[in-house]
């Protein structure tokens, strides 16, 4: 474990402290998934199940209870199993839950209707986070509704539900230091492949090969899986900002845009580049490039703990709409095209989103209908793009079916930022020699 157990018990002290006494926090891990028939998905925890356990084995519910005599942490979870661990592996049980992960108490996942409900008789406040889970929701209730059963009997029903995930969000939101070398360590693992790709790909190439690419650089460094599902668009596959399919062809003469980035123990990293198939820029190419760019040197530069969540993505706009109206991709008055949003035809997503355990990461842009003040610790992407549709007969031909997007990820800093992601090239010079070789 990268993060340590005392940054893992670190965490769920801050939490209780925010809780208070007289309350219960549940958070069941998350369900696993069916692929197809018999065939299961990967399982991968909740991220803030993850960040409060550091344990990743499905069927299991962690409980919080701030101030209780008899152990503040108890967790439910599989009990050791031989057949099953000859067949699927490994099981902590309640005891490695004890001894490894520093549970107070541990009790096997199928006790837990016999032992949950007194465990929250007496607790006026649950955590919970309601809707996740609609089947665990149901059994909560139960629970809940089982004490309220005996009431008359002297058993004290909770009277509130709290929504866990508000301040473990912000929590979340902040990152250690610790958190932020894994991150670093993402990031270059990902900037790595960028690098690799740019000098593996050829006219001809299927995208999928190229995401190959990825895959092994990503795992050969030690992630199990990328952080989300590439994209690798060529040409104007690279103007549908979630493509995913990625089988056609490389073709000579076309950009292909790159969102890739790995997962290492949990944490994210997301890197876009968008380089030439043939190794060289067009010069209708290089103009958007170089104008994508600009803005997102700019907005790099806004990221400062001076400025509020939404001055990158404002220094964005304005660029790219100056820009725009240079080349005549627009045309009018640059304020109004500001005003009303004219330049979303071809700039149709924010700036940048939270990054950590989920790329698009928890915690509020907004914090009393103002948009939240960036500081130190935070972790962000900048990622502007511009696409034009193939078929958008507003604008020269020459322009038809150019996607670009340039993502890096920043940590703020006291004064200023850090790019996780500095490793990767993305100045035309750059990229045109890194993929040349030399
Ligand atoms: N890869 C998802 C994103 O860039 O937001
Ligand atoms: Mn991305
Ligand atoms: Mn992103």
């Amino acid at each position: 474990m990268s993060i340590n157990r005392q940054e893992y018990a670190r965490r769920r002290q801050e939490l209780m402290g925010i809780m208070g006494p007289n309350s219960i926090a549940i958070l069941p891990a998350a369900p696993e998934h069916i692929r197809n028939r018999d065939v299961e998905y990967p399982y991968r925890p909740s991220s803030d199940f993850w960040y409060l356990t550091g344990f990743e084995e499905p069927e299991a519910v962690m409980v919080l209870m701030p101030g209780r005599e008899h152990g503040e942490y108890v967790m439910f979870c599989r009990e050791r199993d031989r057949t099953m661990e000859i067949w699927n592996g490994y099981r902590s049980g309640p005891e490695g839950v004890v001894n490894d992960f520093d549970a107070d108490d541990a009790f096997p996942i199928g006790d837990i209707d016999e032992i949950l409900p007194g465990l929250i008789e007496g607790r006026e406040r649950v955590y919970y986070d309601l809707g996740m889970d609609a089947e665990f929701d149901r059994r909560l209730m139960g629970w809940v509704n089982s004490i309220r059963d005996r009431v008359r009997s002297g058993a004290q029903p909770p009277g509130e539900f709290v929504a866990l995930a508000h301040h473990l969000h912000d929590m979340r939101l902040f990152k250690s230091a610790a958190e932020i070398k894994l991150m670093r360590k993402a990031a270059s693992i990902s900037a790595g492949a960028h690098v690799r790709a740019m000098q593996a790909v050829q006219p001809g190439m299927m995208e999928y090969q190229l995401e190959a690419e990825y895959i092994h650089e990503f795992m050969r460094h030690g992630s199990r899986s990328p952080a989300y599902p590439s994209i690798v668009g060529g040409g104007a596959n690279g103007c549908i900002l979630h493509y995913i399919d990625n089988r056609q062809k490389l073709k000579d003469g076309d950009l292909v845009l790159v969102d890739a980035g790995c997962e290492l123990e949990m944490y994210a990293s997301d890197i876009t580049r968008t380089f030439p198939v043939n190794g060289k820029f067009s010069k209708p190419q290089q103009a958007l490039y170089e104008l994508v760019l600009a803005s997102q040197y700019a907005a790099i530069e806004a990221t400062h703990p001076d400025n509020h969540w939404n001055v990158p993505h404002e220094q964005v706009v304005n660029i790219l709409t100056q820009g725009l109206l240079d080349l005549g991709l627009l045309k009018g008055d640059f304020n109004e095209l500001v005003e009303t949003e004219g330049y979303r035809r071809f700039f149709m997503h924010r700036t940048g989103h939270w990054l950590g355990l989920d790329v698009h990461d928890v915690g509020d842009y907004r914090v009393q209908d103002q948009w939240r003040q960036l500081e130190p610790g935070m972790a962000l992407t900048v990622e502007p793009g511009l696409y034009v549709a193939p078929d958008d007969d507003t604008v020269d031909e020459q322009w038809r079916g150019i996607g670009i997007r340039i993502e890096d990820d920043v940590v703020v800093t006291k004064d200023g930022c850090e790019v996780l992601t500095h490793e990767v090239p993305k100045d035309v010079a750059d990229i045109e020699r890194v993929m040349k070789g030399s």
